[in-house]
């Protein structure tokens, strides 16, 4: 079975990390694209090689129209999400949403119904789950190698030359650096700690944007205290570089994660055992692959709507919405 996939906008993850993930993944096809402008779609259809006879489009209603394609990947702006994610359900096209997946939880609601109700696949784009290194710490987690979790720290942050991306401001942005890298560095935590942890009872944050006088966060501190008392410490910025770092701890033992967030699968990875050996793999691909196993199988993707709704809740929660 090949799923067709369309790709919704040609901007940087779409035309970087996406296209090629999607033609590298096994029973996954590019078949059209769609951006608002048609050229664009047509230099991106051309460039990622879209299978479609008729690949480019500027009306979305049009490409949703295509009987032959099966599936769409929302790669525009976070505000824009839910209207296309809708369009394409009720077209009766599986949804693979960019995270954040939605940005209010009403939109987000009515997103995973219609995709219910219309018996689609609703799966949300956390590549960092297909990190190899990752995915081997969070299994052994799971299976109780730390012991109990207690705590998780997750620091990822960068720095902006200045505040005119769209996350900055409220047209199509509604989080900055809590959108850019904050539902990876939440959904990590949840992944980790859950289900043993039980929901995020508490949730304090604080936000700053005094560099740029932003709308939104640029930098966001997060402290979230679980049911069963676990805790975990999130900071993302746009206001300055560090190591890229994941730490968790348990019971009965820990684990660093150096420069493991990102786009490559790579980075370092030592426990209180020593060196965690992983391969590098790239983790869109695992994504994509995932998504396209989710509807071969009719099984639900590794992270649905359902949690794709946790974790904006926690975004919301995390700016006082
Ligand atoms: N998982 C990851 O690793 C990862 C990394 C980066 C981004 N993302 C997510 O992917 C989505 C896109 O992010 P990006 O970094 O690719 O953004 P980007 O480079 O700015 O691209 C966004 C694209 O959306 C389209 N668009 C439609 N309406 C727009 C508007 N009003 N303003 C700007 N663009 C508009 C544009 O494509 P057309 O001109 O073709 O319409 C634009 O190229 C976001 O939801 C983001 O959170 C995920």
């Amino acid at each position: 079975m090949t799923v067709n996939f369309a790709m919704i906008a040609t901007g940087r993850i779409a035309d970087n990390q996406l296209a090629p993930a999607v033609t590298e993944a096994e029973g996954a096809r590019l078949w059209s694209v769609f951006s608002r402008d048609r050229g664009r779609a047509a230099e991106f259809s051309a460039r990622h090689g879209a299978a479609s006879p008729a690949p480019a489009h500027d009306d979305l209603d049009e490409l949703l129209a295509d009987p032959e394609l099966d599936a769409v990947i929302i790669a525009s702006p976070d505000k824009i999400h839910a209207a296309q994610g809708l369009a394409a359900a009720r077209a009766g096209k599986h949804v693979f949403a960019e995270k954040p997946m939605v940005t209010d939880r009403a939109d987000g609601r009515a997103l995973v119904d219609t995709c219910g109700g219309a018996g689609v696949k609703l799966g949300v784009a956390f590549h960092m789950r297909w990190h190899a290194g990752h995915r081997a710490l969070a299994e052994a987690a799971h299976a109780g190698r730390f012991g109990t979790l207690r705590h998780m720290r997750v620091n990822w942050t960068q720095r902006q030359p200045d505040a005119s991306n769209w996350r900055a401001s409220p047209e199509v942005g509604r989080w900055w650096s809590l959108g850019g890298v904050g539902p990876h560095c939440i959904d990590q935590v949840c992944w980790f700690m859950q289900p043993e942890a039980g929901e995020v009872k508490t949730l304090r944050s604080v936000i700053d944007n005094s560099v740029w006088n932003s709308p939104h966060d640029e930098t966001a501190v997060l402290v979230m205290h679980f049911e069963n008392g676990a805790t975990a410490e999130i900071c993302t910025s746009m206001q300055f570089v560090s190591p890229k770092r994941m730490e968790v701890y348990g019971e009965e033992g820990w684990a660093i994660c150096e420069e493991t967030f990102g786009y490559d699968g790579d980075g370092r990875i030592w426990t209180d055992r020593g060196e965690l050996d992983f391969p590098v793999h790239n983790p869109y691909v695992g994504e994509v692959r995932d998504f396209v196993l989710a509807v071969e199988e009719d099984r639900k993707p590794e992270v649905d709507g359902e949690e794709g709704l946790q974790n904006v809740d926690l975004l919301l929660r995390a700016v006082g919405a």
